[in-house]
């Protein structure tokens, strides 16, 4: 592992990550357990990678937790994972704060039951203060909802005499997200062998590179991070232009 960690180039490190972890279920069920054991164990993934991220200086990790479309599981399962997110949360804050992590929410927070809505509130209260890594839990998210519901807010505005409808552009867009303030993912990671984006940040990923692995979220690890960031700076960013532009553009700087 220490000779993955030498070969980041920590002068161009991604400045948010964003994740799907993928997996549990199936985790779980190859070792004949039921499918919130795969979820408790996925907790020590998480840990492992934000203090992984902290540790390289990554400003911004997202974490695609549950969607929208998750809501629909079978009951026990939604319950399940509802309590592990509070008392994970719960155990997990003064973590946080040592590390000088903030932790942010995006998301349909409406849909979350009470009790679980009161400790993420306590959380980001407690965590604002942080100038460290910014951890976004995605939650009840879905880029689909999260694009409504911009259009709604957009509306209202207009409605309310507040913009313009010539002045709307893609900047107006982007400030109606749940991610504004933050910016938007240069690498994308997807566990357990999915090849798809599964409604998550539509918007946002518009240029980020894609990591795939096969490795179930639960046994994901820092090594693994470091194999998907030196995967990513082996690419060429080319945002629309030749490779020649590019090669032009790196030769000046
Ligand atoms: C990801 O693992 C966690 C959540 C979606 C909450 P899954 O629960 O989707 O696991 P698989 O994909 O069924 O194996
Ligand atoms: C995406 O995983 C959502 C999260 C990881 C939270 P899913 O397991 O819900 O996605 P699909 O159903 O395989 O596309
Ligand atoms: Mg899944």
């Amino acid at each position: 592992m220490p000779q993955l960690l030498e070969k980041i180039d920590k002068n161009s490190l991604p400045r948010h990550i964003a994740i799907i972890m993928d997996g549990n279920g199936r985790w779980a069920k190859e070792q004949g357990e039921d499918r919130l054991f795969g979820h408790y164990h996925g907790v020590e993934s998480v840990r492992n990678i934000v203090e992984g991220c902290a540790e390289l200086g990554v400003e911004y990790l997202t974490l695609y937790a549950f969607s929208t479309e998750n809501w629909d599981r079978p009951e026990y399962e939604v319950a399940g994972l509802m309590e592990l997110l509070v008392s994970t949360i719960r155990k997990e804050v003064e973590t946080l704060n040592k590390n000088k992590i903030r932790l942010h929410v995006i998301g349909d927070m409406s849909m979350l039951p009470d009790f679980a809505k009161k400790e993420l509130n306590e959380a980001l209260e407690i965590t604002k203060v942080n100038t460290g890594l910014n951890l976004v839990m995605a939650l009840s998210y879905s880029g689909r909802w999260e694009l409504a519901n911009a259009a709604k807010e957009i509306a209202k505005e207009v409605k309310e005499g507040k913009l313009r409808v010539e002045d709307i552009n893609q900047e107006t867009l982007q400030q109606f997200l749940c991610t504004a303030h933050y910016p938007d993912p240069e690498l994308m990671i997807r566990t357990s062998g999915e090849f798809r984006i599964s409604n998550f940040l539509l918007y946002q990923l518009a240029y980020a590179e894609l990591y795939f692995t096969n490795v179930r979220w639960p046994d994901f690890r820092k090594a693994n991070l470091y194999e998907a960031i030196i995967d990513f700076q082996g690419r060429e960013r080319r945002f629309g232009k030749t490779g020649e532009q590019i090669a032009e553009t790196n030769k000046a700087l």
